[in-house]
């Protein structure tokens, strides 16, 4: 177990960095050279200890003469007998095709690629392999021309030219001291997509897209978001590209989305290649994010990093957070109004739909734990919605305390204090303070409590006096063990309030004390633990609009009556709200018919719910992508999780019979919305588009939720036949699985679309992965067993577990994307998780953790099911290796 505590500064620091490589599949020799010194900051060591994995040492040599006093272990390389400032050589032997785990240097689709973020490097070379301790780099790459024609590395490209026996060589060098995370190497057969912009100073910069040459036609929309997202950090945050060439490489065997390596960003494929014909509208907006994630890690991580792996949201939280609000503008245009303002909206409501299904889940389990985590046993296990998502709300809020202004100046100091050093969240945290003037003591909290925190709304009007009080508590509630065990106090929450009146209009809003109202939104700053706020000259009973734009990442509780709800969801100026009341309109409705069906009662739904429905799909001033949002019910695990007692299949049946009441309830309205939303002429990734091909689908996805989908199955047949976008075409797949698993519906009709599905896209793996993936979570019927399903295409000759898309598409989307069907009375779903948790172990641990943590929420469920997850999990335990998957269940046991 590693300890926050236990943080000391690096005994020897290492300077430079000149590294060659022998590139040969089986048996790649390594040649490190490095200015190493000992550290004036640190105690003094007698040895230097260096991290290393999977290594074959050669030799080592100080001063150029080799040094004898080496030991050597699984995991350390330690030198003894050493001077206090010296240049150091080792050699070492790696095999990158027997590599399946994915982390150093490997080999995918025959080319080589590395990934060193968290602790890779020391599976490349010996190291001092932490984020403390910067180099700079030299690389050089030998390999045989043919084979390997392209040879990349950080930074620029110094020389490069022909060696003997048909060999080649490149070399290259990055100017900026960075730690061994940020070392890449990529090297094979590539085709690249390249173009030159001048950046704000006026230099001129070579971008490149490097992928597989059948992919080539996929690369023209990454090249834009790359551009956009340069041209978006210059203008919000004055910040600049800092090198000549900056490049992205895809490539289809990978962990994770994406890698920031200085000035050589490898991808997954999924977030790179697109194009109308593969992609689907939310492809193309998770590529413009992803690569603007990347991108401006430039910054946010490189150059300015990290001190220790605890800090590992001082650059995941903050560039989160930038992608985030790239996104944000980018689908809000250059007009302001409220048109755009309704964009933003929608960007900000898909991305804390995320935050609460997923990272107020892990906050409920064994694995809570806070943005900066106090410990670990693998870090590999810390890259967390917590450290990603809710630490991008914490950044958030400073802005939402401060302004952009005040946060661009908090921004700025933080670039001049720390560029090129490694830091902490409490630099960051201090650099925001000391820009505003504010004490930021207590926002401290945010770093160091695990759980989510709860607000509780208590309001008083006062007619005679027209005084409104709003009475504001935090706290825990009953939050997981995990969480408690941190938690210290309350937290500085910013609450952004709003007070409506009975025509629906934002009142203005004075606080005692003020002369003069100021403006229709405020927020308000909870410190304590109870805390009131009360509102002057307030005309008559309002209505509260609470946590607006959901300014904290917090759960509010107030009680709220249905027409209440369905007043807010009808009137409320900010539009986050707007579709907050919509969503605890239908949260209220599937639980309390999840506890009917759990009793085996008669379900029935309030024609109320459904006439508020009804409104928002008929109201044209809303965007069809808010409508979208908004006619979309919660998912069934975010709704199994607010159960006291989870239950899948009774939240399934509640969630299939209001979906089939909208579906009948609306039928002439979604027919009418699926008409008025095509979008003719040829396919745009507009955000206007996809918001129409969103709700056209989400319209064709309730018509084939009817008992009888005869309509649904028509529009769908030629849909599937006429589109000329993934979008439309998997959409109409996926309505098709849906009314063959109707009553009274029949399968022959998706069978056909996905053998055709299949044949068409044969040779494109992401799409291959789509095809998967609608199967694994479609929905299962008396005759269409999923399980059996899943089995069987486990046995296809597309599938391999070796390929971590391809693992997700089926073995993830089945265990995390069909709650009904994993959680099958019969533990046939946990079985399966079991013996793929077991299988993916041995290949590779990373992926075989994220799929383990599908079973820590075991003790919130039906006892059942609770003790069959149990077995399941204390079947992994018994057999699993890795530190990885290790950590994940022992937590979920303890
Ligand atoms: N730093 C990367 C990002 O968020 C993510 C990352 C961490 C990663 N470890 C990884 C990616 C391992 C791939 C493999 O942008
Ligand atoms: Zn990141």
């Amino acid at each position: 177990m590693i300890r926050r505590a236990d943080y000391a500064p690096p005994a020897f620091l290492i300077d430079s960095v000149a590294l060659e490589f022998d590139l040969a599949p089986e048996r790649t020799a390594v040649r490190n050279t490095m200015r190493v010194r000992r550290n004036p900051d640190a105690a003094a060591a007698p040895a230097l200890a260096l991290m290393g994995e999977q290594l074959e040492f050669v030799r080592a040599s100080i001063d150029g003469r080799v040094h004898a006093d080496v030991r050597v272990n699984e995991n350390e390389l330690t030198i003894d007998n050493i001077p206090d400032s010296f240049e150091l050589t080792i050699e070492s032997l790696c095999n990158p095709a027997a590599n399946t785990t994915l982390s150093g240097l490997y080999v995918s689709s025959g080319n080589f690629f590395t990934q060193c973020e968290a602790e890779g490097f020391r599976r490349i070379t010996y190291f001092l392999d932490r984020p403390d301790v910067m180099a700079t780099y030299t690389v050089t790459l030998r390999a045989d021309k043919s084979a390997y024609p392209v040879l990349l590395s950080n930074g620029n490209l110094v020389e490069q030219g022909d060696l003997p026996d048909g060999r080649h060589f490149a070399k290259w060098e990055d100017p900026f001291k960075k730690p061994s995370y940020l070392f890449a190497l990529v090297a094979g057969k590539l085709v690249v997509l390249e173009e030159r912009i001048t950046a704000g100073s006026g230099k001129e910069k070579l971008l490149q897209v490097w992928v597989e040459p059948q992919d080539l036609d996929k690369t023209r929309h990454a090249m834009d978001s790359l551009i956009h997202s340069i041209r978006w950090d210059e203008r919000r945050f004055g910040l600049e590209l800092d090198l000549d060439r900056f490049m992205i490489v895809a490539v289809s065997d990978f962990n994770m989305g994406a890698m920031e390596n200085k000035g050589l960003n490898i991808f997954n494929t999924k977030y790179v290649l697109a194009n109308p014909e593969t992609a689907t509208d939310t492809d193309f907006s998770n590529i413009e994010a992803v690569v603007g994630h990347e991108y401006f890690h430039n910054w946010t991580g490189n150059r300015v990093t990290c001190r220790d792996w605890f800090q590992l949201s001082l650059k995941e939280g903050l560039t989160v957070f930038r992608d985030q609000e790239f996104s944000a503008d980018m689908a809000a245009g250059d007009t302001p109004g409220a048109a755009s303002d309704a964009a933003r909206a929608t960007k900000r409501i898909e991305d804390v739909r995320v935050l609460r299904q997923m990272q107020f889940a892990e906050d409920a389990g064994p694995m809570a734990h806070p943005v900066r985590p106090e410990s670990y046993v693998e870090i590999n296990n810390f890259y967390t919605m917590t450290v990603y998502e809710k630490g991008s709300e914490v950044v958030r809020m400073y802005q939402t305390l401060f302004g952009r202004d005040g946060f661009r100046r908090g921004m700025d100091l933080y670039f001049q204090r720390h560029d090129g050093q490694a830091v902490t969240c409490d630099d960051f945290r201090h650099a925001m303070a000391d820009a505003n003037g504010r004490d930021l003591a207590q926002f401290e909290r945010w770093y160091s409590q695990a759980g989510t925190p709860r607000v509780g709304v208590r309001t008083s009007y006062d007619a005679a006096a027209k005084r409104y009080t709003m009475t504001l508590t935090q706290g825990y509630g009953e939050a997981s063990e995990a969480a408690r065990a941190t938690q210290q106090g309350p937290l500085l929450i910013p609450v952004s309030v709003g007070l409506i009146g009975a025509k629906g209009a934002d009142l203005p809003l004075r606080l005692d004390g003020e002369k003069e109202p100021q403006g229709t939104t405020r927020v308000l700053e909870l410190t304590g633990r109870e805390q009131s706020f009360t509102f002057v000259d307030v005309a008559e009973e309002p209505l509260p609009s609470l946590l607006r734009n959901f300014s904290a990442p917090v759960i509010v509780e107030y009680d709220y009556t249905n027409p209440q709800l369905a007043f807010l969801l009808a009137n409320d100026s900010d539009p986050f709200n707007r579709w907050e009341a919509g969503q605890r309109l239908a949260t209220r409705e599937l639980l309390a018919l999840a506890g009917r069906a759990a009793k085996g009662e008669a379900l029935s739904l309030d024609d109320e719910v459904v006439a508020a429905f009804a409104r928002v799909l008929d109201d044209e001033t809303l965007s069809p992508a808010f409508r979208e949002l908004a006619l979309m019910l919660p998912s069934e695990s975010y709704l199994a999780e607010q159960m006291s007692v989870s239950d899948p299949a009774a939240v399934h049946a509640a969630r299939v019979f209001v979906s089939g009441r909208l579906a009948a309830g609306l039928r002439q309205k979604w027919l009418a919305a699926y008409e008025a939303n095509r979008t003719p002429g040829g396919y745009r990734p507009t955000p206007e588009d996809a918001g129409k091909r969103g709700l056209k689908n989400l319209a064709l996805a309730y018509l084939s939720q009817f008992d009888d989908p005869a309509d649904a199955v028509r529009l769908a047949r030629a849909q599937y036949d006429s589109a000329d976008n993934m979008t439309d075409r998997s959409a109409a797949l996926s309505a098709l699985l849906m009314a063959g698993a109707s009553a009274k519906g029949d399968a022959t009709a998706a069978d056909a679309a996905l053998e055709d599905f299949y044949r068409r896209f044969e040779n494109e793996p992401l799409v291959i992965d789509k095809w998967f993936a609608l199967q694994a979570t479609q929905r299962g019927g008396p005759n269409r067993n999923v399980i059996d399903i899943v089995r069987r295409l486990m046995q296809h000759p597309a599938f391999t577990l070796k390929n971590p898309n391809r693992a997700r598409s089926l073995i993830f989307s089945f265990c995390s994307g069909n709650p009904a069907q994993f959680h099958a009375a019969d533990g046939s779903g946990y079985a399966f998780w079991a013996q793929q948790v077991i299988a993916l172990d041995a290949l590779n641990p990373q992926v075989a953790a994220r799929l383990a943590r599908g079973l820590e929420l075991w003790r919130r469920f039906t006892p059942d099911l609770r003790e069959k997850m149990h077995e399941a999990l204390t079947d992994v335990a018994s057999k699993v290796k890795s530190r990885d998957v290790r950590e994940i269940v022992e937590k979920a046991l303890a």
